[in-house]
């Protein structure tokens, strides 16, 4: 496809959007009709058939991460290919695609993704698979096989056990032959996480000293805490010397300024602080990783749980369920 195979005449007039109108609270959405987009050089025009919801559109709405508003989040969503602009040569028109990299805000209709941002949705994988699987599936991936890679029997902490990247994390460490003890709130999450393949569901109470326990007083080489502000300091408590506390998130808010002697005083730990862009930095990793993924869900060692699907126009509610703890698994919205 060196040309535009779809002339403008063909597009759709318009797109239905969700859009933050400033920053603050789920009460800021609102759903409007806008004039279609277009794909420029090299991009995808892609129908949604689902979008996927991340905690990441919750702090891009009430303004911790800054963006232009109005503002229509969403950088996850699948659907159909209805039209390519020049040069897009890997493609055709009505083949489906998936991306966690959408040039448009994917809470829409409609959405343009750069072609080689988008990867082809295998046959056996649905449109909802294929949309709750990119962001969270390859967080998940980059955070066991580069940001600190997990080897088989080692024993590693992840938080929030029973939610989205929780559950995946779990099942994918569970591959690798790791032993992962989790946090959860609730018996309704504990039970979530133990399914998804956890060894050890501890609640946050005292977590540090759970964690000790388990693991003979030695603790874990590895956390991973996408909770923040409230879980950092035990997650440091809960490392072996030498461990890596891997803060990919702040559902609980974000941790503020910290001592790094800190750091020598608890064992020469490590800290880092990834985001997914910094793992998706050219074709050979995005290849690997959604490979890996495709491949652990058709072996059946991945399996993606969907929490929840909403309308566009509920957008609000499903951000509302998850800064209130109130979800597990993934979210989706549906045009
Ligand atoms: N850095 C990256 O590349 C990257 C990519 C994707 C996601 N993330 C981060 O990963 C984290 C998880 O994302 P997700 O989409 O999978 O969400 P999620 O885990 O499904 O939802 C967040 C969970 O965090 C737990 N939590 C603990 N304290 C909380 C609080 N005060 N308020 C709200 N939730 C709290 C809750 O589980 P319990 O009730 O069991 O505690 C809640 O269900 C987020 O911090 C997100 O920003 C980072």
């Amino acid at each position: 496809m060196s040309e535009p195979t779809v002339y403008p005449e063909d597009l759709p007039d318009y797109a239905t959007v969700v859009r933050a109108r400033e920053a603050g609270g789920p009460e800021v959405f609102e759903v409007a009709d806008v004039t279609a987009p277009e794909p420029g050089p090299g991009q995808l025009l892609v129908r949604t058939a689902s979008a996927g919801v991340n905690f990441i559109e919750t702090y891009q709405r009430s303004g911790v991460y800054p963006v232009e508003y109005p503002f229509t989040p969403g950088a996850e969503g699948a659907g159909e290919i209805l039209a390519a602009g020049e040069d897009v040569e890997t493609f055709h028109i009505g083949q489906r695609v998936t991306t966690c990299e959408a040039a448009t805000g994917t809470y829409a209709s409609h959405f343009l993704v750069d072609a080689e941002k988008a990867v082809a949705v295998p046959d056996e994988i649905s449109d909802e698979q294929a949309a709750a699987l990119p962001l969270q599936g390859i967080t998940a991936h980059y955070l066991i096989s580069s940001t600190y890679r997990v080897s088989p029997g080692e024993t590693v902490l992840t938080h929030a056990g029973a939610g989205g990247v929780g559950q995946i994390l779990t099942q994918l460490l569970k591959a690798r032959g790791a032993r992962v003890i989790t946090t959860t709130s609730t018996p309704e999450k504990a039970k979530i996480a133990e399914d998804a393949g956890a060894d050890h569901v501890i609640p946050y109470e005292d977590f540090p000293a759970k964690v000790r326990q388990i693991t003979n007083s030695e603790g874990v080489s590895a956390v991973y805490d996408g909770v923040g502000k409230d879980t950092f300091e035990g997650s440091l408590e809960s490392l072996a010397v030498r461990g890596v506390l891997v803060l990919f998130g702040g559902a609980s808010g974000q941790v503020p300024p910290y001592d790094l002697q800190d750091l020598n005083r608890r064992g020469g730990l490590y800290v880092t602080r990834p985001a997914i862009h910094w793992y998706l930095q050219n074709a050979e990793e995005r290849t690997w990783r959604y490979t890996e993924l495709f491949h652990h869900l058709s072996e059946g060692t991945l399996s993606l749980s969907i929490g929840e699907t909403y309308p566009l126009a509920e957008a609000g509610q499903a951000h509302e369920d998850l800064e209130s703890r109130r979800t597990t698994g993934k979210l989706l919205l549906k045009p």
